[in-house]
């Protein structure tokens, strides 16, 4: 094939088993499974083993793979004092990044990724998988104590998985309401096929990268606008639109300025978004369960799904992921730089699951190029050259 298809548009860079979804119908399924009855049923330890492994658990599989996690949840004093280290100001997505990179310096071990072409180790396939996936959350919520001047909490073992993450957030036992919705959360984030930041972490990981590496190539793709970053950009956005009332006018100055409407639009998909229907019914609910008295943003956000559909349906354009989770982990007194980090906790489930994948029947990505650039040319002396101004 020579021909160029810009961001690799309708191009299979992988065979997968693990995730699939049609965008003409609204339907994502896990292994199979639709992400309706993950939601509603599953909790994120369990579908994190079943991307994992490509079956549902077991009661005693399940149990063993939460006690792993949470015997995993601590990180080095190490990394904590690399934390304390980093700007406060910076973008919690960066040093997330940096902490997840540095931690393959304490986890060593990677001989079966180097040892051949195929890693067929699932022992160490699975064990870095608990100990990426465990430390993300601690990872996330420690730093929002460190950037503050605060010794992060205590790790609490009681906890599951979503509990523990908003308990490490404010040092409080999280309300239920909320822990069950973060769960969701995390389950709907937890994979989508060959999206930007999981063809990043395929591309390190063909290379027999160490899986730190692999996870912070990831977060890195994931951090900007148009992939996970959306989600800080749509509370903002709502903020700057302030009421349900004044959402037309703004829509219509945006679009005419070609601006973009954060949290609507999506590569794949030429419906809605079926994890923002789930969130939206998740906020709805939630909502309900406080007698209706949420703030205006959500009626904001509504308001404004309403009027991008009657402007963008034309062009396959509806609410995304992105659109309902910032305004349920604002809900849940998450500050917004940190929403990104959540996606990035969730993903690293996902992410872990197409290493492992990749590991199998591994080949190093290697892409070609269409070059529209000079033909071989003589060098020229420097002052032989002619400056630009004459
Ligand atoms: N706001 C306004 N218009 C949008 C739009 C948005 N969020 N998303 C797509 N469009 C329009 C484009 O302007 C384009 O219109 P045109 O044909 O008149 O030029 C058309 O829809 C196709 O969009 P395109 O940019 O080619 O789609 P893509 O597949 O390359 O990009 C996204 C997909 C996700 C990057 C894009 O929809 C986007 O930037 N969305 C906002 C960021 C976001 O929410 N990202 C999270 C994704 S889960």
């Amino acid at each position: 094939m020579s021909e160029y298809l810009p961001g690799l548009e309708g191009v299979p860079a992988t065979q997968s088993n693990i995730s699939d979804l049609d965008g003409n119908k609204g339907i994502l399924t896990y292994r199979g499974y639709r992400i309706e009855d993950l939601a509603a049923h599953s909790t994120f330890e369990e579908t994190s083993l079943l991307l994992l492994d490509g079956r549902l658990p077991g009661q005693d599989q399940l149990d063993q793979f939460d006690h792993e996690l949470r015997a995993n949840r601590v990180v080095k004093y190490n990394v904590r004092e690399i934390m304390k280290y980093l700007p406060a100001t910076g973008h919690p997505i960066e040093m997330l990044q940096t902490a997840v990179a540095s931690l393959g310096m304490f986890y060593q071990g990677d001989e079966c990724l180097t040892g051949g072409a195929m890693c067929q180790d699932l022992n160490y396939v699975h064990n870095m998988s608990v100990k990426i996936i465990a430390r993300m959350a601690t990872i996330v919520a420690m730093w929002e104590q460190v950037r503050n001047g605060y010794d992060p909490y205590p790790i609490r073992k009681d906890l599951g998985y979503a509990e523990s993450l908003l308990y490490m957030f404010n040092g409080e036992d999280p309300d239920p309401s909320l822990a069950r919705i973060m769960d969701a959360c995390l389950i709907l984030h937890a994979e989508h096929t060959i999206n930007a930041s999981t063809f990043a972490a395929l591309v390190a990981g063909s290379t027999l990268a160490s899986p730190f590496l692999v996870i912070a190539a990831a977060i890195g793709t994931l951090a900007g606008p148009l992939h996970g970053g959306a989600n800080q950009r749509v509370v903002e956005m709502l903020e700057e639109i302030g009421r349900p009332e004044k959402v037309k006018t703004w829509l219509d100055e945006k679009l005419a300025s070609k601006s973009k409407i954060w949290g609507m639009g999506h590569r794949e998909y030429k419906v809605k978004d079926p994890r923002a229907t789930i969130l939206q019914k998740l906020m709805r609910e939630l909502m309900q369960e406080r007698g209706g008295n949420m703030g205006p943003m959500f009626e904001t956000a509504l308001a404004l799904e309403e009027a991008c559909e009657e402007r963008l349906a034309p062009k396959g354009v509806y609410a995304n992921v992105d659109f309902y989770s910032g305004i349920l982990y604002r809900e849940m007194g998450i500050p917004p730089d940190q929403f990104t980090s959540i996606f990035a906790i969730a993903r690293s489930a996902g992410w872990l699951a197409h290493w492992r994948e990749q590991l199998g029947d591994n080949r190093i990505f290697r892409p070609t190029q269409v070059y529209a650039g000079e033909s071989v040319r003589d060098y020229i002396p420097i002052d032989k050259r002619c400056t630009q101004a004459g």
